[in-house]
């Protein structure tokens, strides 16, 4: 069929429009940061546990800009330091599991035997490379059973390429950052200006505009958590800055890597009621917080009900969307493990691996959601005709 006359104008603006070289609006990274989309508030918090490392292996671009895309309030991140101290992203204090070190003949005499938290390591030590080597590895997935078409096409980013991700994101997107292992880094690390590993870190969020407490307004300009397992790094860091900070909290079993302290000890009213000076919530293991046994939910304890008695949030890790992690009592549907945390436990922020699908099932049934109620109106509709 021929183009009838009359959409003739409106094919050549489109020709025009799209001859133009540029659109007519601006493009959204080039925004103002006051311009952008603001963090969402109103519900709990969707951190990108790893970037989307659920779907791209854990702490590269690539996976912090899928979680980006897929709607994540904030990245998270784990901060090591390289052999010339500069700060990078990754989880480990050992390459060995997660980049080709093993392919790469020229660093064979690098393995060492390292004490970390009270237990022998060996392997190949991030604190045994510059940042240059760091960079020549290459990155692979963690779990054989996701995908790895994606293996070898990565590199190792830093703190400081980290934040450019946030910040030249189209909207207000956090940053969740971990000052990771800082006992063991600060053995190893030196750095020629006499600082610590807690210093360095904070001198790079203040250095990119991180500051102000939770909520207010420089902090809702760029969103920041900071996390540790170590109290004494939390108590440091809040005199260098107040912005927000959150005190992991280990399995059970595990001391706190700096004060020797047991699970019981950090999770006490009275410890809570010293820590909730310097921090604004916990992020504890789900299974601490709801026990686990034979791979079924046991009953709740009252961790949260008491951190929030102290005014502490709760941001609970790590929720993933496989069977092989998912307890039996979610049937296997990562949907009803999103709904128990949210709307039973209650949760403030929630640790994922698969940011997309947190974030849709928030969308999906947020009360302000248009679709939602459509579903609802249709749900009534079609009841009505049961009773017929
Ligand atoms: C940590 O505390 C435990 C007792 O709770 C003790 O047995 C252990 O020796 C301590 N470790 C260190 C490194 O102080
Ligand atoms: C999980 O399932 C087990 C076994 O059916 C049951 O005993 C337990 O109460 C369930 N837990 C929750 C929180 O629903």
């Amino acid at each position: 069929m021929a183009s009838s006359p009359c959409l003739l104008p409106i094919v050549l603006l489109l020709f025009i429009v799209s001859c133009a070289g540029r659109p007519f609006y601006p493009l959204p990274r080039k925004l103002a940061g006051s311009d952008k989309q603001p963090l969402q508030t109103s519900r709990p918090y969707n951190i990108a546990h790893r970037g989307s490392n659920g779907e791209i292996p854990e702490e590269t671009a690539p996976a912090y800009l899928r979680a980006i895309e897929e709607g994540a309030d904030f990245i998270e991140t784990d901060i090591l330091s390289s052999k010339d101290g500069v700060l990078i992203c990754f989880h480990d204090v050992v390459l060995d599991f997660t980049t080709d070190i093993a392919e790469h003949k020229e660093f064979t005499d690098r393995k060492r035997t390292y004490e970390v938290q009270g237990v022998k390591s060996t392997g190949y030590f991030v604190v045994d490379f510059t940042l240059k080597e760091l960079k020549s590895l290459r990155v692979k997935q963690r779990c054989p059973f996701r995908d790895q078409q994606y293996n070898g096409k990565f590199s190792i980013i830093t703190f400081e390429e980290f934040i450019s991700i946030a910040l030249n994101a189209p909207r207000v997107v956090g940053i969740y950052p971990e000052i990771k292992n800082p006992v063991f880094i600060n053995e190893r690390v030196k750095w020629p200006d006499g600082k610590k590993f807690e210093d360095k870190f904070v001198e790079t969020l203040k250095k990119n505009g991180y500051k102000g407490t939770y909520l207010s307004k420089d902090w809702l300009k760029k969103p920041a958590f900071i996390q540790s397992f170590a109290p004494t790094s939390l108590v440091y860091a809040s005199k260098l800055t107040d912005l927000p900070k959150i005190l992991l909290i280990d399995d059970v079993t595990v001391p706190t890597q700096d004060t020797n302290q047991t699970y019981w000890e950090i999770t006490s009213d009275h410890y809570f009621d010293f820590i909730n000076k310097y921090v604004v919530g916990i992020g504890p293991w789900k299974d601490t917080v709801v026990p686990v046994v034979k791979n079924y939910l046991q009953k709740p304890t009252d961790l949260v009900a008491r951190a929030h008695a102290h005014n502490l949030q709760v941001h609970p890790y790590t929720y993933r969307n496989e069977n092989s992690f998912l307890h039996f009592n979610f049937s296997q549907d990562p949907y009803a493990e999103y709904h128990y945390w949210l709307n039973t436990i209650g949760v403030d922020g929630l640790f994922t691996d698969f940011t997309g699908s947190l974030h849709n099932f928030q969308k999906w049934t947020s009360d302000d959601n248009s679709a939602n109620k459509l579903l609802h109106k249709i749900a009534v509709m079609v009841s009505s005709y049961k009773k017929i």
